[in-house]
């Protein structure tokens, strides 16, 4: 962290919440809170809520949650630093500037001369575009039926046919050779001098989250190899965490994102109204570009081209997106070879009935794998259900693995009690050690009826560091009788020394200030959680009392529990005993 704690509270503190939200959500309020449409996952109803006494934001839908800082972070992509810069610029606070190293500094500001130089590069090629010698591009472009108002939404452009003229135009804004060279945008040959990378080629800016420039893609008009050419990876430029389109397709009101290959297949279906369609960039899909996506959106429809390589890149990605907790389905684009083929042959209400009719892609793979089959040999037939049972063994909820079988049974035409018996025989065999599949079942069950009642005194616990926030006045109603030292989660117990702290110090809480604590995302959402535990309980005066002394014994008891489990000495043992003998008889007045 290059900021001083008391500098990134000052910036905080001076940020209204509920201010910065508004400039992104619409927000309404209700009781205490406001409450709008959740801008990190998609929903229909109202669940993102922001109090405007903690300073903090919460999601009852997808569990997203922090201060005002993990709002920008979370939102426009930015690192903390960026955030702490921008809520700082915002309130007119000026930030110390030595507490970044002369080397972060120095980052910083190629970073930012690389952004400059790459937003000039693209207005340079948008300008070489519209001018006479863009004649040959504009019209290739035309005939790849792009409207002007697609070219201008994409920043789309020409590299014209001097081979150095963006080195001279940027050369003469002052940059360095050294600078330039960093951008990739200009090669540096002994011989030949300075040259441009990109030569008589339609120009595609790739832009961040944030509308930034990054890189290029170029493509040749007409035939000729390479077919695109592309930035190479530099500081600002990475290819596996960044995806062609999201800074257009994160603002769509569609319930989901279409990923495809290529630059024109995301441009084409912006322009026919898909208005969530991005790209991988020349490269792989990657688990990075999953996780990127899941912070938009909870459903990935695939429209890789229809050829062998699309089927396979298809098959790498699903895996991936199921790892980051994407739903995914595959749209069928035959008989053309990729979206923009086909929207140009069938137009976009076929193309969206494709989509509605969009495969789930545990039965798109088991059709690839059908492929592999002889479905009219026996021996073929059964080669393909012992495939088809094997990988329904990865669904270990029965319901969902019985759903699986139907649909399967259903589909090739076998009887579901064959399938589930054969799905239910394999699962014997492969034995998960010496577990067949129903001792599995019962141990997850098990494990999962654990684990709830575990959650129950982290819940408590959580509920607890709410009331303390809202109400300090329990501070003193339940001093001697639980401290930060009985909350045995991790997070609350950090949650909790910070929350006890600041009330002995400043006789407050400011649970977004606690968050400044935590650096880390998923750390945030649950301290978002715990401070957002109740925030629909407003019962009266007597069923509160009785909610806060069975809150207290639960966290009470818990941590009994965890003391008398780590106890040594027979004397520590009794005193616990009695410590929890005497909880019954605990009252707390409000
Ligand atoms: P495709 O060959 O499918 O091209 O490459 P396309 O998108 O259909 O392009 P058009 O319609 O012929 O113009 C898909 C993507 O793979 C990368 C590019 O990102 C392209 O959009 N690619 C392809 C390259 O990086 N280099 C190449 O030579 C070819
Ligand atoms: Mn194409």
């Amino acid at each position: 962290m290059y900021y001083s704690d008391d500098v990134i509270e000052e910036v905080r503190s001076r940020n209204d919440i509920v201010d910065v939200i508004s400039g992104y959500v619409r927000l309404q309020k209700k009781g205490a809170s406001y409450f709008g449409l959740c801008p990190f996952h998609n929903e229909k109803s109202p669940s993102f809520s922001v109090s405007p006494s903690k300073q903090m934001y919460y999601c009852f839908g997808c569990g997203a949650g922090g201060n005002v800082f993990t709002f920008l972070m979370e939102y426009e992509n930015y690192t903390f630093v960026e955030a702490v810069q921008a809520l700082a610029r915002r309130a007119g606070i000026t930030l110390p500037e030595a507490e970044i190293s002369p080397q972060q500094r120095q980052e910083a500001s190629l970073r930012q001369q690389l952004l400059e130089i790459n937003k000039l590069a693209a207005k340079y090629y948008y300008y070489q575009l519209i001018q006479p010698q863009g004649e040959t591009a504009r019209a290739y472009l035309e005939g790849r039926r792009l409207s002007h108002e697609t070219i201008v939404k994409f920043g789309l452009g020409y590299s014209n046919k001097f081979s150095n003229d963006l080195y001279q135009y940027l050369h003469s804004k002052k940059y360095s050779d050294q600078l330039l060279r960093e951008t990739g945008l200009v090669t540096m040959d002994e011989k030949r001098g300075a040259h441009d990378k990109f030569w008589n080629r339609v120009m595609f800016p790739i832009m961040d989250v944030n509308n930034r420039v990054i890189g290029f893609g170029g493509r040749v008009l007409g035939d000729g190899t390479p077919k695109y050419l592309n930035s190479p990876e530099t500081k600002l430029f990475d290819k596996s965490r960044n995806l062609y389109g999201l800074n257009l397709a994160r603002r769509s009101r569609r319930p989901n994102m279409i990923i495809c290959e290529g630059y024109m297949d995301v441009i084409s279906m912006h322009q026919a109204g898909f208005d969530n369609a991005v790209a991988s960039l020349g490269t792989a899909f990657t688990s990075q570009q999953a996780s990127l996506l899941k912070r938009y959106t909870s459903e990935v429809l695939l429209a890789y081209d229809s050829d062998g390589a699309g089927v396979k890149a298809a098959l790498r990605a699903i895996p991936m997106l199921k790892e980051a907790g994407l739903k995914s389905r595959v749209i069928d684009m035959k008989p053309y070879k990729d979206p923009d083929e086909f929207i140009k042959n069938l137009g976009s209400e076929a193309f969206e009935e494709r989509i509605s009719n969009a495969k789930n892609s545990f039965m798109f793979e088991i059709s690839v794998i059908e492929k592999n089959y002889d479905m009219n040999d026996p021996d073929g037939k059964t080669g393909f259900y012992n495939e088809a049972a094997q990988r329904l063994l990865e669904f270990s909820q029965e319901l969902e693995r019985k759903n699986y079988i139907e649909a399967i049974a259903r589909t090739y035409g076998i009887a579901f009690d064959d399938l589930n018996r054969l799905v239910n025989r394999l699962g014997l065999k492969a034995g998960y050690g010496d577990e067949n599949i129903y001792q599995k079942k019962n141990r997850e069950a098990a494990h999962e009826k654990a684990s709830n009642r575990e959650d129950a005194a982290v819940t408590a616990q959580k509920l607890l560091l709410t009331w303390l926030s809202e109400d300090v006045r329990l501070f003193d109603k339940l001093s001697g009788v639980i401290g930060p030292e009985d909350f045995t989660d991790k997070l609350c117990h950090e949650a909790a020394a910070a929350v006890f702290n600041e009330y002995r110090q400043n006789g407050t809480v400011t649970p977004a200030r606690i968050m400044n604590l935590f650096e880390d995302k998923q750390e945030h959402d649950a301290v978002a959680r715990a401070f957002h535990t109740n925030i629909y309980d407003d019962g009266d005066m007597a069923s509160r009392e009785k909610a806060l002394n069975e809150t207290v014994r639960r966290i009470k008891m818990a941590s009994l529990e965890q003391r008398s489990r780590s106890a040594s000495d027979l004397k520590t043992l009794q005193e616990i005993i009695q410590q929890k003998n005497s909880l019954q008889k605990l009252h707390i007045s409000l």
